[in-house]
């Protein structure tokens, strides 16, 4: 394993994290979860990521009994706050009674008493931006949270949190955790400028697009049995990638991983780590055999030629626009 910096932060995490998205608690039972974070450990990974939603919290008690027994300091556990977690009007968004309830939440399910980065799920329009910063900054000073960052946040909003951070004298975010992938690069124009400049690094999801730069779903064909399309859950939301000419494309890409000698999940997430404001590469699996492949990736250079020859094959199947960044406008 390789390991990074979190943006300017003195956190330093492994560049391949394990996230359990989907995964635990839902699509995949407890054995193959616990075999997954351990094929995870065995790789040399540090950096957990999980969230109070995922599973409605079922999977955060999933990775803490997984985690049960490991050093805790020598693990770098993420979780998140934002999206609702029961049927009030105050069971969502950053408002200070949900951060300070979700949080105590999240630390009871996952087993531990600290968390090393807590992130705002996703902007909240309807809180006033100071009660979000210092209600982490209270945790931060509790000793329940050691880091602060965001997730999928704007430019703009990333600015502002810093900018008030700075004129409150409240601890300040250190990383945003957004899509980022081949086929998926929003936040290259905007938000890693503005990340560079504020000292963050980015924390990326889903580096192999579901599965999908895997190669394993060809065009014209039905998903393979088992795969994330076939979730219930999980087919809504890789649904945007699975277009023919997407896929069409990303079978083009199987001969240039071949002579890289990588696998095409290798390839994906080695991409995504030659972006030098990219701290970790967030990696999902359903079988601990994913883990071991696409893990491989860490430290992993891609050439000049190679990258010009993703992008070529690629073409405007890439989506490139900023305003694919976005937090919904009311909590949801
Ligand atoms: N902040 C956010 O809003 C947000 C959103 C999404 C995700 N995340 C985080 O990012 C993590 C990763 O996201 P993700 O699961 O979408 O990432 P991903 O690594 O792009 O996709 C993972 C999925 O691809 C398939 N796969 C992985 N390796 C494979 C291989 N070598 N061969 C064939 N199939 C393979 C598996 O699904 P199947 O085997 O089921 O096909 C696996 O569950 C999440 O767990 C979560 O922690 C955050």
């Amino acid at each position: 394993m390789e390991f990074r910096h979190l943006g300017n932060s003195g956190l330093v995490v492994s560049e391949i994290a394990y996230g359990n998205w989907i995964t635990h608690g839902s699509q995949i039972e407890e054995e193959a979860a616990t075999a997954c974070v351990r094929a995870a450990l065995d790789e040399g990974v540090t950096s957990f990521d999980t969230a109070d939603v995922y599973a409605q919290g079922r999977a955060e008690e999933v990775l803490g009994r997984a985690l049960k027994g490991e050093r805790r300091d020598g693990l770098e556990i993420f979780s998140k706050v934002y999206w609702p977690m029961g049927p009030g009007k105050n069971d969502r968004g950053l408002s200070r009674k949900h951060i300070v309830r979700s949080c105590e939440d999240s630390l009871r399910r996952l087993g531990t008493d600290y968390l090393d980065l807590y992130q705002a799920h996703r902007f909240d329009y309807e809180t006033p931006l100071e009660e979000t910063l210092r209600a982490f900054d209270d945790l931060v000073r509790q000793g329940k949270v050691c880091y602060i960052g965001v997730s999928e946040w704007r430019a703009e909003e990333i600015e502002r949190a810093l900018k008030l951070a700075e004129e409150m004298g409240l601890d300040r975010i250190v990383s945003n955790q957004p899509q980022y992938n081949m086929l998926w690069r929003a936040i290259e124009p905007e938000v890693v400028p503005a990340s560079r400049r504020g000292g963050l690094g980015q924390i990326v999801f889903s580096p192999i697009a579901q599965g999908v730069l895997t190669g394993k779903y060809r065009p014209g064909q039905d998903a393979p049995a088992g795969s994330r399309a076939t979730d219930e859950t999980g087919g809504r939301f890789i649904s945007r990638f699975l277009q023919d000419d997407v896929l069409e494309r990303v079978q083009r890409l199987v001969p240039l991983a071949e002579e890289a000698g990588m696998s095409m999940g290798q390839l994906a997430v080695a991409w995504v780590l030659q972006n030098d404001n990219v701290s970790s590469a967030i990696i999902g699996a359903s079988r601990p055999e994913q883990v071991h492949d696409n893990a491989a990736a860490a430290g992993k250079r891609l050439d000049d030629d190679l990258m010009r020859s993703i992008d070529e094959i690629l073409g405007d199947a890439v989506r490139r626009d900023p305003s694919l960044t976005v937090s919904p406008a009311e909590r949801p």
